[in-house]
């Protein structure tokens, strides 16, 4: 052969591997692709169920959104059983201002009291600051007040009176010196639509100090109880 027709040949071969190869190649990759592109959906379908399931077991295993609100004024006893209820509910916390502070508390003579019992019996509910928190995100919202005049503080009436209940668990309870009153039972009444969890009256002296007189044994039992039931 001349070594024109070599070269001639050489070239037709080597063609022929280059149009081989690539046919091979771009068979070869195509699935590959495809198989990418399924893993993907696969990945993406798996994550939504994922999280679907998570939303499911949310509602199934009762882990609500929980908020503890209180209002606390005279010795922050209130705040002291609030502060317990958002450990063991492992809560958000909120606590309700009055815009206009209340003058000081120094016992039961104190201008306060006589303050407290105009509002009460007037039904004056006096402007709160808004709270940095929702309702509607929570699910379960613990309310504690102490009693004022045998009813619940009147920042606590004007925040009850200001939410949509309807739908929402609600955690009565109350902090008091003896003379309990109906504070329970009006926030039953304020709370219009909601169910209610266990509620608890937590008994101080009678001097309006910080001596507390139900006994821890009885405010952890409704504690635990809580827990059980809505944790
Ligand atoms: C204006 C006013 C009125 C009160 N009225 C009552 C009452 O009717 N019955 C009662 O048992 N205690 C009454 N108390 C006492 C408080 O309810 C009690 O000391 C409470 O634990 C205080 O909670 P705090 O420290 O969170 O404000 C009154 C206190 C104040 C300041």
């Amino acid at each position: 052969m001349k070594p024109h027709t070599y070269r001639f040949v050489f070239a037709a071969l080597l063609l022929t591997m280059l149009a081989v190869f690539g046919i091979a190649f771009t068979a070869d990759s195509e699935p590959q692709n495809s198989s990418l592109k399924t893993d993907g959906m696969k990945d993406a379908k798996l994550a939504e169920e994922k999280m679907m399931s998570k939303q499911e077991e949310r509602i199934m295993s009762k882990d609500k959104k929980i908020l503890v609100v209180c209002y606390s004024f005279s010795r922050g006893n209130t705040r002291k059983i609030a502060k317990q209820l958002q450990t063991v509910l492992d809560a958000d916390y909120a606590e309700i201002e009055p815009t206009h502070p209340y003058p000081p508390y120094g016992g039961w003579n104190s201008e306060v009291t006589e303050q407290g019992k105009r509002e009460v019996e007037a039904g004056f509910m006096p402007e709160i600051k808004p709270l940095a928190v929702n309702i509607a995100d929570y699910d379960i919202i613990a309310v504690g007040t102490p009693t004022w005049w045998f009813t619940m503080a009147p920042p606590m009436h004007t925040f009850l009176k200001s939410q949509d209940w309807t739908g929402k668990t609600v955690i009565p309870f109350m902090t008091h010196g003896g003379w309990p009153g109906h504070v329970i039972t009006d926030i039953k009444e304020y709370c219009a639509g909601a169910k209610f969890a266990a509620a608890m009256e937590i008994q101080f002296d009678s001097e309006g100090g910080d001596h507390m007189l139900t006994s821890q044994a009885d405010i952890d039992a409704w504690l635990e109880g809580l827990r059980k039931e809505l944790r």
